[in-house]
């Protein structure tokens, strides 16, 4: 089947209308990585169609974050999309997903004031706005979502159920490159000094994880190892990110001008 590359609303709604089996949608802002097409090859087993939306969403930027800068190339996405075996990408415009003008609609609750909440207090808002609106126009049987993202996974899986969506919301592993780096697209930020202290990262969240240093150590680790600034690194339940019966490990920190975040499970608790 010919790979297709929809444009508009119209289009996408005479699609979906003709559409036989399962969909699986993959939201994505672009510049696409192993992580996103992981997330692809997991909805090629689970659904007989998938599409990926390629939208980079203005509402969960603040203003002095880096929507202009954010990475745009759509031609490369495209061609990895291909090789991967998506079968259909969206590019939808601002006037299809804002008719309105890009303005927040779906608030993302109580899980989304914490951790990145507290340190971007405009993202979880801008991201369920956009999901809710990417789900009514494409409509999918399944939508899935990377666990780097771990806290965004939370939100709208929350949000899915609190608007009793029919939409069964996935997790998938994070993708790593071959010093433990989680794939980002924000890497692509990292000067060569910079990479060498952000693979220090999942490293020092490990002996977290494994028990052998407290969140003041891995702070102090954190510092010594170069990074600008810590946002958070700390041990919060997977399920309601609250400080109470702890088994995740979650870090926001800064290299210069680029934040990075990871995740991962506390091996010291079952
Ligand atoms: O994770 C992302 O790339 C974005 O937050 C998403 C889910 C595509 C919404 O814009």
């Amino acid at each position: 089947m010919a790979f297709k590359k929809i444009k508009t609303l119209d289009e996408l709604q005479t699609w979906r209308q003709n559409l036989d089996g399962k969909l699986a949608f993959v939201p994505t802002m672009g510049a696409l990585h192993d992580g996103h097409l992981s997330l692809v090859k997991e909805g090629l087993k689970r659904a007989s169609q998938v599409i990926v939306s390629i939208y980079v969403n203005p509402t969960q930027f603040a203003p002095h974050e880096d929507f202009d800068q954010y990475p745009r190339q759509i031609e490369d996405d495209i061609r990895k999309l291909k090789e991967v075996g998506a079968q259909t990408v969206w590019l939808p415009d601002t006037q299809d997903i804002y008719p309105n003008g890009p303005e927040i609609t779906v608030h993302a609750g109580e899980i989304a004031k914490t951790l990145e909440g507290e340190f971007r207090p405009h993202f979880f808002d801008g991201v369920t706005t956009v999901v809710a609106r990417l789900f009514e126009c494409v409509k999918p049987d399944i939508a899935i979502f990377g666990e780097k993202d771990f806290q965004q996974l939370q939100v709208i899986r929350h949000m899915a159920e609190t608007q009793k969506l029919p939409i069964e919301i996935i997790g998938a592993p994070i993708i790593r490159d071959e010093n433990g780096l989680a794939l980002s697209s924000r890497n692509a930020y990292l000067s060569v000094e910079e990479y060498k202290i952000a693979i220090q990262l999942n490293r020092i969240m490990k002996e977290m994880a494994d028990g052998q240093i407290d969140e003041k150590q891995a702070h102090q680790k954190l510092l010594e190892a170069d990074f600008d600034k810590i946002d958070y690194c700390c041990s919060r339940n997977s399920a309601t990110l609250k400080p109470e019966n702890p088994n995740h490990i979650l870090a926001a920190v800064w290299l210069g001008k680029t934040r990075l975040i990871d995740n991962m499970p506390m091996l010291a608790v079952k």
